[in-house]
Protein backbone atom coordinates (compact mmCIF):
# COMPACT_ATOMS: atom_id res chain seq x y z
CA UNK A 1 0.00 0.00 0.00
CA UNK A 2 0.86 3.41 -0.43
CA UNK A 3 0.36 6.56 1.44
CA UNK A 4 0.90 10.40 0.71
CA UNK A 5 2.59 12.42 3.21
CA UNK A 6 3.38 15.80 2.40
CA UNK A 7 4.59 16.27 -0.96
CA UNK A 8 5.73 12.04 -1.17
CA UNK A 9 4.07 8.65 -1.89
CA UNK A 10 5.89 5.88 0.27
CA UNK A 11 5.16 3.08 1.22
CA UNK A 12 2.57 2.56 4.09
CA UNK A 13 4.36 0.90 6.48
CA UNK A 14 7.16 3.49 6.16
CA UNK A 15 4.24 6.46 6.19
CA UNK A 16 4.85 8.56 9.81
CA UNK A 17 4.52 12.19 10.48
CA UNK A 18 7.08 14.43 13.09
CA UNK A 19 6.06 13.90 16.92
CA UNK A 20 5.50 17.37 16.86
CA UNK A 21 3.00 17.14 14.42
CA UNK A 22 0.14 19.34 16.31
CA UNK A 23 -2.38 16.94 14.80
CA UNK A 24 -1.00 14.13 17.30
CA UNK A 25 -0.60 16.56 20.33
CA UNK A 26 -3.44 18.70 20.40
CA UNK A 27 -5.89 16.80 18.35
CA UNK A 28 -5.58 20.26 16.01
CA UNK A 29 -6.46 19.40 12.45
CA UNK A 30 -9.41 17.69 10.55
CA UNK A 31 -10.08 15.22 8.52
CA UNK A 32 -12.30 13.89 5.94
CA UNK A 33 -13.45 10.20 4.93
CA UNK A 34 -15.01 9.59 0.85
CA UNK A 35 -16.43 6.24 -0.48
CA UNK A 36 -14.86 5.08 -3.75
CA UNK A 37 -16.95 3.32 -5.88
CA UNK A 38 -16.18 1.68 -9.36
CA UNK A 39 -12.95 3.94 -8.86
CA UNK A 40 -14.80 6.89 -8.24
CA UNK A 41 -14.61 9.44 -5.68
CA UNK A 42 -18.46 9.42 -4.62
CA UNK A 43 -19.40 12.93 -3.49
CA UNK A 44 -16.02 14.79 -3.99
CA UNK A 45 -17.39 18.23 -4.40
CA UNK A 46 -19.52 17.84 -1.38
CA UNK A 47 -16.44 16.55 0.90
CA UNK A 48 -13.91 19.69 -0.31
CA UNK A 49 -16.40 22.30 0.71
CA UNK A 50 -16.98 20.67 3.81
CA UNK A 51 -13.04 20.32 4.23
CA UNK A 52 -13.06 23.94 3.15
CA UNK A 53 -15.31 25.21 5.94
CA UNK A 54 -13.53 22.74 8.65
CA UNK A 55 -9.98 24.55 7.87
CA UNK A 56 -11.64 27.98 7.44
CA UNK A 57 -13.58 27.12 11.32
CA UNK A 58 -9.94 26.24 13.03
CA UNK A 59 -8.00 28.86 11.08
CA UNK A 60 -5.60 26.24 8.92
CA UNK A 61 -4.04 26.99 5.72
CA UNK A 62 -4.80 24.59 2.44
CA UNK A 63 -1.30 22.36 2.24
CA UNK A 64 -2.01 22.60 -1.15
CA UNK A 65 -4.66 23.57 -3.47
CA UNK A 66 -7.95 22.35 -3.94
CA UNK A 67 -7.04 20.96 -7.49
CA UNK A 68 -3.88 19.41 -6.58
CA UNK A 69 -5.55 17.56 -3.24
CA UNK A 70 -8.19 16.25 -5.64
CA UNK A 71 -5.08 15.22 -7.88
CA UNK A 72 -3.21 13.28 -4.82
CA UNK A 73 -6.32 11.98 -4.09
CA UNK A 74 -7.09 10.05 -7.24
CA UNK A 75 -3.02 9.52 -7.11
CA UNK A 76 -3.43 7.48 -3.79
CA UNK A 77 -6.53 5.52 -5.45
CA UNK A 78 -4.61 4.92 -8.40
CA UNK A 79 -1.70 3.60 -7.06
CA UNK A 80 -3.35 1.32 -4.17
CA UNK A 81 -5.55 0.13 -7.20
CA UNK A 82 -8.79 0.93 -5.10
CA UNK A 83 -12.21 0.27 -6.78
CA UNK A 84 -14.70 -0.20 -4.08
CA UNK A 85 -13.20 1.81 -0.85
CA UNK A 86 -12.43 4.31 0.57
CA UNK A 87 -10.42 7.18 1.20
CA UNK A 88 -9.32 9.06 4.21
CA UNK A 89 -7.49 12.55 4.28
CA UNK A 90 -6.41 14.41 7.62
CA UNK A 91 -4.70 17.85 7.96
CA UNK A 92 -3.03 19.29 10.64
CA UNK A 93 -1.76 22.74 11.70
CA UNK A 94 1.72 21.79 11.16
CA UNK A 95 4.52 20.66 13.23
CA UNK A 96 6.23 23.34 15.53
CA UNK A 97 7.38 23.13 19.15
CA UNK A 98 4.66 22.47 21.50
CA UNK A 99 2.85 25.27 22.77
CA UNK A 100 -1.14 25.59 22.48
CA UNK A 101 -1.63 29.00 20.66
CA UNK A 102 -0.74 28.92 17.30
CA UNK A 103 2.72 28.64 16.04
CA UNK A 104 4.17 32.20 14.65
CA UNK A 105 5.21 32.60 12.20
CA UNK A 106 3.24 29.74 10.86
CA UNK A 107 3.84 26.56 9.85
CA UNK A 108 3.13 24.57 6.93
CA UNK A 109 -0.18 22.14 7.44
CA UNK A 110 0.60 18.55 7.22
CA UNK A 111 -1.29 16.27 4.46
CA UNK A 112 -2.03 12.72 4.58
CA UNK A 113 -4.16 10.98 2.61
CA UNK A 114 -4.52 6.93 2.46
CA UNK A 115 -6.75 4.49 0.50
CA UNK A 116 -7.91 1.14 1.48
CA UNK A 117 -9.94 -1.43 -0.32
CA UNK A 118 -13.54 -2.13 1.38
CA UNK A 119 -15.21 -5.47 1.03
CA UNK A 120 -18.49 -4.63 -0.38
CA UNK A 121 -20.11 -7.88 -0.46
CA UNK A 122 -19.62 -7.85 3.74
CA UNK A 123 -21.15 -4.37 4.18
CA UNK A 124 -24.04 -5.67 2.08
CA UNK A 125 -24.49 -8.91 3.61
CA UNK A 126 -24.38 -6.82 7.03
CA UNK A 127 -27.10 -3.86 5.81
CA UNK A 128 -29.49 -6.93 4.78
CA UNK A 129 -29.14 -7.77 8.59
CA UNK A 130 -29.55 -4.06 10.47
CA UNK A 131 -27.71 -3.14 12.98
CA UNK A 132 -27.75 -1.97 16.61
CA UNK A 133 -27.04 1.25 18.18
CA UNK A 134 -27.21 2.10 21.82
CA UNK A 135 -27.65 5.62 23.35
CA UNK A 136 -25.64 7.26 25.52
CA UNK A 137 -25.36 11.43 27.02
CA UNK A 138 -24.20 13.77 25.05
CA UNK A 139 -20.28 14.72 25.89
CA UNK A 140 -18.81 16.63 23.09
CA UNK A 141 -17.70 20.26 22.63
CA UNK A 142 -20.32 22.46 21.14
CA UNK A 143 -17.87 22.92 17.54
CA UNK A 144 -18.88 19.15 16.36
CA UNK A 145 -20.11 20.52 13.04
CA UNK A 146 -16.50 21.28 12.29
CA UNK A 147 -14.55 17.95 11.21
CA UNK A 148 -11.54 17.70 13.76
CA UNK A 149 -9.70 14.87 14.74
CA UNK A 150 -10.39 15.07 18.36
CA UNK A 151 -12.45 12.16 18.69
CA UNK A 152 -11.77 10.98 22.09
CA UNK A 153 -16.26 10.88 23.13
CA UNK A 154 -16.76 9.00 20.07
CA UNK A 155 -13.85 6.77 20.03
CA UNK A 156 -15.29 5.67 24.03
CA UNK A 157 -19.12 5.79 23.16
CA UNK A 158 -18.18 3.33 19.70
CA UNK A 159 -16.31 0.92 21.72
CA UNK A 160 -19.19 1.33 24.70
CA UNK A 161 -21.10 0.30 21.14
CA UNK A 162 -19.23 -2.83 20.29
CA UNK A 163 -18.99 -4.24 24.03
CA UNK A 164 -22.51 -4.61 23.19
CA UNK A 165 -22.94 -6.03 20.46
CA UNK A 166 -24.04 -2.57 18.68
CA UNK A 167 -22.42 -0.66 15.75
CA UNK A 168 -23.03 2.38 16.61
CA UNK A 169 -23.82 4.62 19.52
CA UNK A 170 -26.23 7.30 19.36
CA UNK A 171 -25.12 10.86 20.97
CA UNK A 172 -28.54 12.28 23.62
CA UNK A 173 -29.15 15.40 24.86
CA UNK A 174 -30.53 15.84 28.41
CA UNK A 175 -34.09 16.69 26.56
CA UNK A 176 -33.99 13.38 25.40
CA UNK A 177 -33.43 14.77 21.30
CA UNK A 178 -31.15 12.34 19.33
CA UNK A 179 -27.72 14.06 18.02
CA UNK A 180 -26.04 11.64 15.54
CA UNK A 181 -23.96 8.53 15.98
CA UNK A 182 -19.88 8.46 17.01
CA UNK A 183 -19.70 8.14 12.97
CA UNK A 184 -22.89 8.45 11.40
CA UNK A 185 -26.21 10.72 11.07
CA UNK A 186 -29.29 9.22 12.49
CA UNK A 187 -32.59 9.42 10.94
CA UNK A 188 -36.22 7.91 11.54
CA UNK A 189 -39.04 7.02 8.95
CA UNK A 190 -42.42 8.06 10.84
CA UNK A 191 -45.62 5.43 9.96
CA UNK A 192 -46.67 8.09 7.57
CA UNK A 193 -43.49 7.26 5.60
CA UNK A 194 -41.97 10.80 6.71
CA UNK A 195 -37.94 11.01 6.83
CA UNK A 196 -36.79 12.46 9.69
CA UNK A 197 -33.47 14.02 10.52
CA UNK A 198 -32.00 16.28 13.16
CA UNK A 199 -31.57 20.01 11.71
CA UNK A 200 -27.30 20.38 10.82
CA UNK A 201 -27.17 23.76 11.89
CA UNK A 202 -25.72 23.45 14.80
CA UNK A 203 -24.39 20.52 17.46
CA UNK A 204 -24.21 17.64 14.50
CA UNK A 205 -21.56 16.98 11.71
CA UNK A 206 -23.04 17.84 8.69
CA UNK A 207 -22.96 14.58 6.90
CA UNK A 208 -22.03 14.59 3.29
CA UNK A 209 -24.22 11.10 2.65
CA UNK A 210 -27.01 12.91 5.21
CA UNK A 211 -26.97 15.61 1.93
CA UNK A 212 -26.80 13.12 -0.56
CA UNK A 213 -30.04 11.00 0.87
CA UNK A 214 -32.01 13.62 1.12
CA UNK A 215 -31.09 13.81 -3.20
CA UNK A 216 -31.87 10.07 -3.18
CA UNK A 217 -35.39 10.96 -1.15
CA UNK A 218 -36.60 13.65 -3.36
CA UNK A 219 -36.02 11.46 -6.39
CA UNK A 220 -37.91 8.87 -4.19
CA UNK A 221 -40.66 11.02 -3.90
CA UNK A 222 -39.71 10.91 -0.47
CA UNK A 223 -40.71 13.72 2.14
CA UNK A 224 -37.75 14.82 4.73
CA UNK A 225 -38.33 16.80 7.78
CA UNK A 226 -35.58 18.15 9.47
CA UNK A 227 -36.19 18.06 13.32
CA UNK A 228 -34.83 16.61 16.28
CA UNK A 229 -36.37 13.57 17.07
CA UNK A 230 -36.24 11.49 20.46
CA UNK A 231 -35.13 7.92 21.57
CA UNK A 232 -38.70 7.06 22.58
CA UNK A 233 -39.83 8.19 18.72
CA UNK A 234 -36.80 6.40 16.96
CA UNK A 235 -37.65 3.25 18.88
CA UNK A 236 -41.33 3.44 18.54
CA UNK A 237 -40.67 4.70 14.69
CA UNK A 238 -41.58 2.55 11.46
CA UNK A 239 -37.80 2.52 10.56
CA UNK A 240 -34.60 3.51 11.73
CA UNK A 241 -31.74 4.30 9.74
CA UNK A 242 -27.62 5.60 9.97
CA UNK A 243 -25.55 7.17 7.48
CA UNK A 244 -21.91 8.07 6.26
CA UNK A 245 -19.52 7.38 3.91
CA UNK A 246 -18.90 3.55 3.89
CA UNK A 247 -21.45 3.05 5.69
CA UNK A 248 -24.02 4.58 3.21
CA UNK A 249 -27.32 3.66 4.31
CA UNK A 250 -27.08 1.37 7.37
CA UNK A 251 -30.72 0.28 8.30
CA UNK A 252 -31.37 0.39 12.32
CA UNK A 253 -33.16 -2.96 13.70
CA UNK A 254 -32.80 -2.36 17.94
CA UNK A 255 -32.43 0.74 19.99
CA UNK A 256 -31.38 -0.19 23.36
CA UNK A 257 -32.20 -3.89 22.94
CA UNK A 258 -35.69 -2.40 22.19
CA UNK A 259 -36.31 -3.92 18.13
CA UNK A 260 -37.49 -0.78 15.48
CA UNK A 261 -40.72 -2.00 14.51
CA UNK A 262 -40.92 -5.71 13.85
CA UNK A 263 -36.88 -5.68 14.30
CA UNK A 264 -36.35 -5.98 10.63
CA UNK A 265 -34.13 -4.06 8.31
CA UNK A 266 -36.98 -1.02 6.90
CA UNK A 267 -38.18 -1.45 3.32
CA UNK A 268 -37.85 2.32 2.65
CA UNK A 269 -34.34 2.57 4.31
CA UNK A 270 -33.32 -0.45 1.98
CA UNK A 271 -34.38 1.73 -1.25
CA UNK A 272 -32.74 4.55 -0.10
CA UNK A 273 -29.63 2.10 0.01
CA UNK A 274 -30.04 0.57 -3.51
CA UNK A 275 -30.59 4.35 -5.41
CA UNK A 276 -28.15 5.96 -3.63
CA UNK A 277 -25.13 4.75 -6.26
CA UNK A 278 -27.22 6.37 -9.18
CA UNK A 279 -27.06 9.88 -7.79
CA UNK A 280 -24.13 9.77 -5.97
CA UNK A 281 -21.43 11.23 -8.44
N1 LIG B 1 -17.62 9.80 9.96
N2 LIG B 1 -21.41 12.32 12.14
C1 LIG B 1 -20.17 12.05 12.59
C2 LIG B 1 -19.82 12.37 14.01
C3 LIG B 1 -19.21 11.49 11.71
O1 LIG B 1 -17.98 11.25 12.16
C4 LIG B 1 -19.59 11.19 10.38
C5 LIG B 1 -18.62 10.60 9.39
C6 LIG B 1 -20.90 11.47 9.97
C7 LIG B 1 -21.38 11.21 8.57
O2 LIG B 1 -20.77 12.08 7.65
P1 LIG B 1 -20.54 11.66 6.12
O3 LIG B 1 -21.87 11.25 5.59
O4 LIG B 1 -20.03 12.90 5.49
O5 LIG B 1 -19.56 10.53 6.14
C8 LIG B 1 -21.77 12.05 10.88
C9 LIG B 1 -16.57 9.23 9.14
C10 LIG B 1 -17.08 8.28 8.13
C11 LIG B 1 -15.53 8.65 10.06
O6 LIG B 1 -15.24 9.30 11.06
O7 LIG B 1 -14.98 7.59 9.76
Amino acid sequence: RIAYVNGRYVRHADAVVHIEDRGYQFADGVYEVCEVAHGYIIDQTRHLDRLARSLSELRIDWPVSRRALEFIIREVVRRNRVTNGMVYLQISRGVAPREHAFPYPPTRPSLVVTAKRLDRAANEAKAEQGVRVITVPENRWERVDIKTVGLLPNVLAKQKAKEHGAAEAWFVDPDGTVKEGASTNAWIVTWEGKLVTRPADFGILRGVTRTTVMDVAARLGLEVEERPFTVEEAKSAREAFITAATTLVMPVIEIDDHPVANGEPGSIALALRREFFDIAE
